[in-house]
């Protein structure tokens, strides 16, 4: 393992999210990685994402004195071993090409000084051929940094045209290269982490117009697909009846009742590094399901027998070590006795974590959500806040978990 040290830049471009990628790549191979963020990288990517990821204090701005007292920018610069920043935004380069250090990213490129600077930019590819900007990469150059040339392919402006940031494979292979590490000893994983989701209510048919199902929106599976594209991973939903709209740039199994959404499961498991149940699975459904309307016969009763239903996030759970999800992770609805409650399913599912969520206090349906992510050794709890803030602490933690 290297004992390498790199330090991160990272520049307000859609392209922010690959550096998640980046610094699994790094840690994989022992290097330590210390992130700065720019203001507008904030907008594309979280502090907390790359803190859980390097496993290290992320720096956002110039005057926090609480981190500048635990290591100062000077000290940071002179920490590194090299300097990447990634993806470099047009702005950025004019900054470093004409030396403004008005920010704690530009203050620490004019500090690092005496160790190799790789830039990997990002940006329209317009304003990449714009005279300025290529003059900026130039001098830069001339400086003796090294700068990824950019590729080609769709740009977050929906133009197909040059200026993607390169990969976060092949910016890593030129650190390894500048910093002499010529065979690392794994190769560095081109796969993203996988996560798949189960959300939404499941419906079971009755007859043809009719079913048994609940009040789920889908709000809070939605969420945590959100959160996990945000951090560059690769998302599976597995979706039954949703009041909402689920997000772009996921791959969607619709599954409407429990039996067909076990089976999408069961196929897809294999390919899953997080499974997420979020959805609320009707525990039976009609033993007969009438292939015409029923008829109303007689005033009085009816009587519906009902069977029970497989459960998939225990039928994942228990699948043999060479199929199962690295993680596999449960919802607990309660009304009541809610962390007992919880701790039974745990158990009896054989989960490594369970989302606690008290529905009595936050129903289905809402905005809001509170939950105590509960594992066999450690219980850690996110007050009450909006399903997508809750969403972000929740892939955080489990990501901090999975490494
Ligand atoms: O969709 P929203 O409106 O945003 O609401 C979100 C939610 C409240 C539905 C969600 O946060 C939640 O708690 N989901 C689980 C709801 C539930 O029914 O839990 P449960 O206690 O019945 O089941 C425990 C776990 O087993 C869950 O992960 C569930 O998905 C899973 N399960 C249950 C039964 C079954 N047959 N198969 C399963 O996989």
């Amino acid at each position: 393992m290297s004992s390498k040290k790199i330090l991160l830049g990272i520049g307000g471009s859609i392209a922010a999210y690959k550096s998640a990628n980046l610094v699994r790549i790094f840690k994989k191979q022992g290097i330590s990685v210390r992130c700065v963020l720019t203001k507008s990288a904030e907008e594309f990517i979280t502090a907390q994402t790359l803190q859980a990821l390097s496993g290290e204090p992320v720096r956002r701005n110039l005057f926090d004195q609480q981190a500048e007292a635990a290591m100062s920018h000077i000290e940071l610069a002179r920490w590194a071993d090299c300097l990447i920043i990634a993806p470099t935004t047009a702005n950025l380069a004019a900054k470093f090409a004409s030396g403004i250090a008005d920010d704690l990213i530009s203050t620490l490129y004019l500090a690092a000084n005496d160790i190799p600077v790789i830039l990997a930019p990002a940006m329209n590819s317009k304003m990449l051929l714009h005279p300025a900007t290529q003059e900026n990469f130039r001098k830069l150059q001339q400086r003796g940094h090294y700068i990824l040339e950019s590729a080609s392919g769709e740009l977050a402006c929906g133009e197909n045209a040059i200026g993607r940031m390169q990969e976060p494979e092949k910016i890593a292979q030129k650190a390894f290269e500048v910093l002499g590490i010529s065979q690392p000893l794994t190769p560095p994983s081109p796969k993203p982490l996988t996560v798949t989701i189960t959300v939404g209510a499941t419906r079971e048919n009755i007859d043809p117009v009719r079913f048994i199902s609940n009040r789920s929106s889908g709000k809070m599976g939605f969420a945590l697909a959100r959160a996990a594209l945000k951090r560059g991973l690769k998302v599976n939903l597995i979706k039954a009846y949703c009041e909402q709209i689920p997000p772009e740039n996921c791959q969607i199994f619709p599954s409407e009742t429990a039996e067909k959404m076990l089976d999408t499961a069961l196929n897809i498991a294999n390919d899953t590094d997080i499974f997420i149940a979020t959805a609320a699975v009707a525990d039976y459904r009609p033993k007969k399901v009438l292939s015409q309307k029923h008829k109303k016969e007689r005033d009085g009763a009816l009587h519906l027998e009902l069977i029970e239903n497989p459960d998939i996030v225990a039928t994942v759970a228990q699948l043999p070590a060479d199929k199962r999800p690295k993680l596999v992770v449960g919802f607990a609805a309660e009304t009541e006795n809610l962390k007992n409650y919880a701790q039974e399913k745990l158990a009896k599912k054989n989960l490594d974590f369970i989302c606690a969520n008290d529905v009595s206090q936050f129903p289905f349906g809402g905005e809001l959500n509170e939950i105590s992510v509960i594992s066999k050794n450690d219980e850690k709890n996110f007050n009450a806040a909006t399903k997508t803030d809750i969403a972000e602490k929740i892939i955080d933690y489990l990501l901090s978990k999975i490494n």
